[in-house]
């Protein structure tokens, strides 16, 4: 097909003749062939995947229904057990004794666990729950770091049914607060403690102070698992040792059944407003599209090892190591730690050490790594055999060409394919991506749609934008794994997903353009106040509400995103203080003071890198403040904005000193 064929002298890598030959979408015209189908049969395409990608308590007769539009429900008459799907298949099928987890620690320890053994350790789990009184739609928060007992409390909230809210281990105890009372959960699942990069770090005292801030009268239990042995405060009652209670329970436990459209997750994720919003997931539609494109995007064969260095508190960490890979039987790496500890080596040493077939990062780790092994050789991938690697992807933000380039030549020795895989925590999974066997690689270019993807380029009233000019990234037609709605908040689903003016599309926030000759596309970022801070996203609106709460010294704040070399883009506020605008050591003590203040607030991820005081900040006639302005002096880039009906232009200056 002539979309799939790069740009006549643009950078390109035609998919390797094995690829082309072996993989589950093998070559163009497979790929032209599944996206003629979608759109011949857009129903029945989706139909038949799901029928071969799930296994089917009650068959399902209807596809999509779109009365209710924008909410979408799909398969709707067929129930499913998700965990039935990622455990009990692959046991009944003969795979109990293939691994399903090679787990290593921070440490270094290594621990695996077959799928008979992770069924196991699952139920028991699932029976802790159920005998606590958790059952069916009850919303359940995990608060745990990267560790089989993280996938085993996702697993065994699925199989009985129960809505999990997974937090990431690097929140706060507001941040905690914050989304489980927006739950509602009946129970909070932990760790003593999470060990990364040598240090042992609290969990169970973050939940503590997380319920002492009060609003969380919904939490009965909280249930902890031992990682480190610490000597941790137990409030009676309340608090429970999972070991202990796993110990005693059957080692089975039946499945409930749930219709497609039960809500499976809830993960929190930044808008440009308000409060994170909790973004709710489907199990059927959402099951489906973890398995097919860890299948076809990744080309996973039975032999594969494959490792997603996502955490489990992100959207993929849920669909790259909770659910695809396990609905599918493969077998994947799972990590603690962090990429540069004991030193900047570990990933490559962790490849080699494995046999990793299949690695899937983000670019902000390339990057930091790239400038890690600056010099440094010992921990360069050439000194480590990386030959087991055979694809490679990268998520969560744009890689940059020259970063592409240095993880295939270094990391994939030229023979790897990357897959440049765009999505968002609302798509569930992968949106486009290409297939390693079928689509020519541009570097920077994240290619082609998924087959049944209808990403398109629109302008601000919906019409479509030719090849060649930028715009907005909408899907112009709902998909299986699609969110389902802003957790108890319909309004907030339909204005931030599907704004009147764009005709029933579903608004990404991503601009993006695509090539005029192949219709490659490429993502230039959010068009709105959310940032991408090493593949983590905020709202500025977040930071600057946990800025202006630190009422003891700020009168104002302001928060904007300005590119950066490793992180792709940081957090840049601007603040202005009650007292007298500080200057040298004590703006930077001040400053110091202020990080703090919202890494306490929200998480370390969010704490700026730079922030500015100034008498005050600019802002229009109404009153509006100029954010644009904002962002040209984080930029240090020239004013060409009109600053003359500015009061005090003397702030201009002032804002452009960092602390
Ligand atoms: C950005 C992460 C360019 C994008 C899976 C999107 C990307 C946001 C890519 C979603 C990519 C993700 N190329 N940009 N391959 N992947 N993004 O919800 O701005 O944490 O809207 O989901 O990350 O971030 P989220």
């Amino acid at each position: 097909m002539s979309t799939t064929l790069p740009a006549a002298g643009a950078t390109h890598y035609a998919p390797n003749a094995e690829l082309t030959r072996t993989a589950h979408v093998s070559g163009p015209e497979a790929y032209a062939a599944l996206v003629a189908e979608a759109e011949a049969d857009y129903e029945g395409y989706w139909a038949r995947l799901a029928r071969e990608f799930v296994a089917w308590k009650t068959p399902l007769t209807k596809t999509l229904d779109t009365s209710e539009a924008p909410f979408f429900k799909w398969f709707e008459d067929g129930t499913l057990n998700v965990s039935y799907n990622c455990l009990d298949r692959q046991v009944e099928a003969g795979s109990g004794d293939k691994t399903a987890i090679i787990f290593e620690a921070d440490g270094g320890e290594v621990t695996t666990v077959t799928y008979s053994q992770l069924l196991e350790r699952v139920c028991r789990a699932s029976n802790v729950l159920r005998s606590l009184g958790v059952s069916k739609g009850d919303r359940v928060v995990i608060y745990m770091s990267m560790s089989i007992d993280g996938v085993v409390a996702m697993q065994a909230c699925a199989r009985i049914g129960a809505t999990h809210s997974v937090v990431f281990g690097g929140f706060s105890a507001q941040s905690l607060r914050d989304r489980i009372a927006d739950t509602g959960a009946v129970l909070v699942l932990t760790a003593d403690q999470q060990v990364r990069g040598g240090k042992s770090l609290p969990l169970k005292a973050i939940v503590d102070e997380a319920l002492a801030l009060g609003g969380c009268d919904s939490v009965r239990q909280v249930v902890v698992t031992r990682r480190t042995g610490a000597d941790i405060a137990m409030v009676p009652g309340r608090d429970l040792w999972m070991q202990e209670l796993a110990g005693s329970q059957p080692s089975a436990c039946e499945p409930e059944w749930v219709p497609a459209e039960h809500p499976l997750f809830l993960l929190y994720t930044s808008g440009s407003t308000g409060k994170p919003k909790g973004v709710q997931h489907s199990s059927g539609g959402y099951l489906l599209h973890a398995a097919l494109t860890t299948k076809w995007t990744f080309d996973l064969k039975p032999d594969d090892v494959f490792w997603c260095t996502a955490d489990i508190g992100w959207v993929t960490g849920h669909t790259y190591i909770a659910y695809g890979p396990l609905a599918i039987g493969a077998t994947q790496v799972v990590f603690e730690g962090i990429p540069i500890f004991p030193d900047a080596g570990r990933f490559w040493q962790m490849i080699e050490r494995h046999q990793v077939t299949i690695f899937y990062t983000a670019p902000t780790a390339i990057r930091s790594l790239i400038k890690a092994s600056d010099g440094i050789s010992a921990s360069h991938p050439r000194e480590f055999d990386l030959s087991s690697l055979r694809i490679l992807g990268s998520v969560g933000e744009p890689i940059n060409p020259a970063a592409w380039e240095w993880y295939h030549e270094q990391v994939g020795g030229g023979r790897c394919p990357i897959v440049d895989t765009w999505w968002q925590t609302e798509t569930g999974g992968h949106m486009i991506t290409p297939l390693p066997g079928a689509t020519a690689l541009v570097p920077g270019s994240c290619t082609l749609p998924f087959p049944g993807i209808m990403a398109a380029i629109v302008d601000e009233t919906g019409e479509d934008v030719p090849n060649g000019q930028s715009g907005i990234l909408v899907i112009k037609k709902p998909w299986p794994s699609m969110i389902r709605n802003v957790w108890h908040d319909e309004e907030r689903y339909r204005s931030s997903y599907y704004p009147p003016e764009l005709r029933g599309y579903y608004l990404a926030g991503d601009g993006a353009g695509r090539d005029a000759q192949t219709g490659y596309f490429t993502i230039g970022g959010r068009i709105d106040d959310v940032l991408n801070v090493s593949g983590h996203r905020m709202g500025t609106m977040e930071i600057e509400s946990a800025l202006v709460s630190c009422t003891d010294h700020v009168a104002e704040a302001a928060v904007v995103g300005r590119p950066d070399e490793t992180s792709g883009e940081a957090v840049c506020a601007f603040v202005v203080l009650k007292g007298p605008r500080p200057e040298g050591e004590e703006a930077k003590r001040l400053a110091a003071v202020l990080r703090n203040w919202v890494g306490k607030e929200i998480g370390p991820i969010a704490k700026p890198k730079d922030i500015r005081f100034g008498d005050n900040l600019p802002k229009t006639r109404s009153g509006k403040i100029m954010r644009r302005l904002l962002r040209s002096i984080a930029r240090g880039e020239e004013i060409t904005q009109d600053i003359s009906t500015l009061e005090n232009p003397a702030v201009i200056e002032q804002l452009t000193r960092t602390n």
